[in-house]
């Protein structure tokens, strides 16, 4: 089943493009993943990026979705563009910088939102707006919702000593991925090459924040494998009585593993990770990075993620 990524903020030089063009060239050439990147910015500069650096074997297109007519229009020039894309390829990747004449249900088309922030309190709180204007999509009771992961980009050293992340109250909740950090690199690599391949903090924490993403992606697809399961129980549900028992029991057991491993987390539960990793880190000498990380808010499951081990349960 294809992933289907939507990079997409309403502020502008958040790093939008940045993350996109990199994190398709990571998937295609790390992980060996068949990958399309659709690029929905007129000034095509995630495109641009893969079209003049060294091949990494992502198929590209520079596309162009009807934003100003606003309404539905959109979502059906969308759809069409993602069903060919998804025909082909193991992870689609769109980069969009979102306008409020969109309707929010163009996110319904895909299995993750993922939303770069730089971290400074301006910009978070357009971040925030810009969740709350969407929030009915992330609250909804929908199991086809997307996983909404917000990124902070751009992040300055001593930005990571802030804990900026717990200040800022947000309308719902979402998954926090490990910050990319600020660099000429970043800049200096546009057309020419990959941060996957800087050996600087950029470099470093690209790697860290890309694991995380392709974590996501695999707990996305163990529930939708847990959904598809618990739809072939409910279809069997019409034999015998003693049948039909069994059969309940199993649909409600696999319901309630989905919950258990639900990507969302609450703010509460956000409070409560950071509590514990505190707890960990006067136990356990930390690393430079995973101090930064827990200041920033990052739960200790994010940071499990970004590590690999994804089996633990949250
Ligand atoms: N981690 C980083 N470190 C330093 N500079 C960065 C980083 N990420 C992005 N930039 C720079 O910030 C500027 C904006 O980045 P980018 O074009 O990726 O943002 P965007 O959100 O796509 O912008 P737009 O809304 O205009 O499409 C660019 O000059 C880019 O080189
Ligand atoms: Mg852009």
């Amino acid at each position: 089943m294809t992933f289907k990524i939507l990079v997409t903020s309403q502020k502008g030089g958040v790093g939008k493009s940045t993350l996109s063009a990199n994190l398709v060239a990571y998937f295609s050439r790390q992980m060996q993943l068949k990958t399309t990147l659709i690029d929905w910015d007129p000034h095509g500069s995630s495109s641009n990026w893969l079209l003049h650096a060294p091949n990494v074997g992502v198929v590209v297109q520079h596309l162009s979705l009807p934003v100003d007519q606003g309404g539905n229009r959109p979502i059906f020039e969308a759809r069409l563009q993602l069903r060919h894309a998804t025909k082909t390829s193991d992870i689609v990747l769109c980069d969009l910088t979102w306008s409020d004449s969109m309707a929010g249900e163009l996110m319904y088309e895909f299995d993750m939102v993922l939303v770069p922030t730089s971290v400074s309190e301006i910009e978070l709180g357009a971040t925030s707006g810009f969740l709350s204007r969407n929030r009915w999509v992330f609250d909804s009771a929908a199991a086809r919702r997307p996983m909404l992961l917000v990124c902070p980009t751009r992040v300055l050293p001593e930005q990571l000593a802030s804990n900026i992340f717990t200040k800022q109250r947000f309308p719902v909740s979402f998954m926090l991925a490990p910050p990319v950090q600020e660099s000429q690199t970043a800049r200096d690599l546009y057309e020419r090459g990959f941060l996957m391949d800087s050996e600087d903090v950029c470099g470093f924490s690209f790697l860290q924040f890309a694991q995380a993403v392709c974590a996501a992606r695999e707990m996305r697809m163990a529930q939708n494998n847990q959904a598809s399961k618990t739809a072939a129980v409910a279809s069997n549900i019409h034999a015998t009585s003693s049948d039909r028992f069994a059969s309940a029991t199993a649909l409600r057991s696999s319901l309630l593993d989905g919950v258990l491993s639900s990507a969302q987390y609450s703010i509460l539960g956000r409070h409560r990770q950071r509590k514990l990793a505190e707890a960990e880190q006067q136990t356990t000498p930390a690393t430079d990075t995973s101090k930064s990380m827990s200041s920033l808010g990052i739960p200790e499951f994010i940071k499990r993620m970004s590590r690999g081990t994804t089996s633990a349960k949250f």
